[in-house]
């Protein structure tokens, strides 16, 4: 029997009579079936394969999914829309997966892992106290790496190193959305400052301390440092163009890094590529130049 799956953002008693009435009109032999954004869970494995789940059934299991509602969850119904695209489950309407260039680090994430931009493996469930949630994030790999979906320069980073603190992290922050992200060993990390598509300059990133459960700074006084672009991997140049191509940002600052085993890896696409004004070497004010120079023309 074909299924049809109801998405929407409240599971009113109007949305109920929606599913009945088409499931009388098919005398059964259409299977309508409502869920809520709520109960929709996002897993990237590591060969960067998205898979959706709602209420842990599998998206690939409905022959059409039909978005109705998205008040209030927004991020979310973009974010679902990308994977039912990825997973070729045809679904209404279109215009969510095309609106979610912008969005949060949720929305971001999925969308590069379905344009094969390298991520790391990853799980999002909007509830996680339930068992298929924890299921799956019982058998992710430690450390692993909890992003806050509204984090921004590290507010949010958080770090779990084995069972006893995912659990404890996880039991105090319920009501909360996060990105459990496996750990990258990272030997090098740059921001690339990527413009219509290329690549413009980059920078390093300075090292992390991930010794004590949040995210800091290793070293308050270091300070990044411009490098050359020809002096960085060819391949880790492409990918954090491919990023910011995936997103279709024309500017952007592409956070990329290569872990201890030579992989590369993008870690997020800023839309605001966090220049530093400040810096006697402004090699990304002189790209902006360049660039509004060819804008005025
Ligand atoms: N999966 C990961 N493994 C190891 N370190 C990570 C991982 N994800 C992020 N980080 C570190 O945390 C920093 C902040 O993460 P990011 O996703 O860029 O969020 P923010 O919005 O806070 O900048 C990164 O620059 C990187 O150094
Ligand atoms: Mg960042």
């Amino acid at each position: 029997m074909k299924k049809v799956l109801i998405v929407a953002a409240l599971l009113s008693s109007k949305k109920h009579k929606l599913v009945d009435l088409l499931s009388k009109r098919f005398e059964g032999k259409v299977e309508f079936s409502l869920e809520s954004f709520e109960n929709f869970a996002l897993f990237i494995d590591k060969d960067g394969q998205l898979r959706g789940y709602f209420s842990g059934i599998d998206i690939r299991s409905f022959d059409f999914v039909y978005i109705r509602s998205k008040t209030g969850y927004s991020n979310l119904a973009k974010t679902v829309a990308t994977s039912l695209e990825s997973n070729k489950v045809p679904y209404a309407d279109k215009a969510l997966a095309n609106a979610s260039y912008i969005g949060n680090k949720l929305t971001s994430l999925a969308r590069l892992a379905l344009g094969e931009v390298p991520v790391s493996q990853s799980f999002f469930a909007y509830k996680l106290d339930n068992e298929f949630s924890l299921n799956l994030i019982d058998k992710l790999d430690l450390p692993l790496i909890i992003k806050d979906l509204r984090s921004q320069r590290m507010t949010g980073i958080f770090v779990v190193t084995n069972k006893k603190e995912l659990f404890a992290f996880i039991k105090k922050n319920k009501r909360k959305s996060f990105i459990f992200q496996k750990f990258i060993d990272i030997q090098n990390e740059y921001r690339i400052f990527v413009i219509e598509g290329k690549a413009v300059s980059a920078h390093t990133k300075t090292k992390r301390d991930y010794s004590t459960g949040k995210l800091t700074y290793l070293n308050e006084n270091e300070w990044h440092e411009f490098v050359d672009l020809k002096s960085l991997p060819k391949k880790l140049i492409t990918e954090a163009e491919k990023a910011a191509n995936e997103l279709l940002l024309d500017i952007a600052g592409v956070d990329v890094c290569i872990d201890k085993s030579g992989k590369i890896f993008c870690l997020e696409v800023n839309r605001g590529p966090g220049i530093d004004y400040e810096d006697d070497k402004p090699e990304e004010i002189d790209a902006l130049v360049k660039f509004f120079q060819q804008k005025t023309r």
